[in-house]
């Protein structure tokens, strides 16, 4: 598949710039120079089968690892690299990531996962206080006292979003917050990280479900076997024919 249209690259505007990441696991490559950008207030999406390179690519972003992946190609926050740093100092300059499937203490409650989270010294983003937390999150305030074992899947990930605020993002990696809810709570979680877009943050957002992605992303790209297979505004991606075909199962909306 051919590239739709081309993203803002290299402008000065653009709070993330990856350029020719690539990723290792040993001989294997999993990504194969993934060129992205993510601009000041704007919702991104990553989207791709199982397999494609979703997590290694966020995870390159932030520093994280699983196993010991050989990562080349620059990671630059406001055009400064920080592809060096370890994932701690990208944390600190507000490169916040949600991982797949972790981000709460079950066993703790709502308010004691806020609560664990402090913000670095010098924090880089917007500062959330726990009340701000529920402010975002009415649902939150009426279960603060509940561990978090006995939330829905969908509370849980507000919790996890939640915790991430506190950090103080200013670029918030969201690796498939969706992933298990039920439909109607997809959309209720995607919703609310539009809102949290919209009052200023900016978000790259790992969503499989590529129909869902389109209704909150400004742009998308989609991964294929650790390459950009396509990327553009998700207004024209959402008209493509071919993307239609091939990842939205011909079902239009
Ligand atoms: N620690 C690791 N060691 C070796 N190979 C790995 C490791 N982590 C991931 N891979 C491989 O890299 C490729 C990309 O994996 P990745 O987890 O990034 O995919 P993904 O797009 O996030 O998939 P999913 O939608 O299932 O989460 C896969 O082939 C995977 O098997
Ligand atoms: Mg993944």
């Amino acid at each position: 598949m051919s590239e739709l249209a081309s993203p803002p690259s290299g402008t000065a505007s653009a709070l993330l710039e990856l350029a020719g990441l690539e990723v290792r696991y040993g001989h294997t490559a999993a990504l194969h120079g993934v060129d992205l950008t993510v601009g000041e207030r704007e919702l991104v999406a990553v989207a791709g089968a199982n397999g494609a390179g979703k997590s290694t690519l966020v995870n390159a972003v932030a520093g994280w690892s699983r196993g010991r992946p050989a990562v080349s190609g620059t990671v630059r926050l406001d055009g400064v690299d920080v592809g060096g740093l370890p994932a701690h100092r990208r944390t600190g300059r507000g490169i916040v990531l949600v991982p797949e499937g972790k981000g709460v203490f079950e066993g703790l409650t709502v308010e004691e996962n806020l609560e664990l989270v402090t913000p670095p010294k010098n924090a880089a983003g917007r500062r959330y206080a726990v009340a701000d937390v529920y402010a975002v999150f009415p649902q939150l305030s009426a279960r603060a006292t509940r561990k978090c074992s006995t939330l829905s899947g969908g509370e849980r990930q507000m919790v996890a979003i939640g915790r991430a605020l506190r950090a103080a993002p200013r670029l918030l990696i969201l690796d498939e917050p969706s992933v298990g809810l039920a439909p109607r709570l997809v959309r209720g979680v995607l919703r609310h990280v539009r809102e949290l877009v919209d009052g200023g943050l900016s978000v790259l957002l790992v969503e499989q479900n590529v129909t869902a992605a389109l209704e909150v992303a400004d742009r998308l790209y989609l991964l294929e076997q650790g390459r950009v297979g396509a990327s553009g505004p998700a207004s024209e991606m959402r008209d493509d024919e071919r993307i239609a075909a091939a990842y939205l199962g011909g079902l239009r909306r």
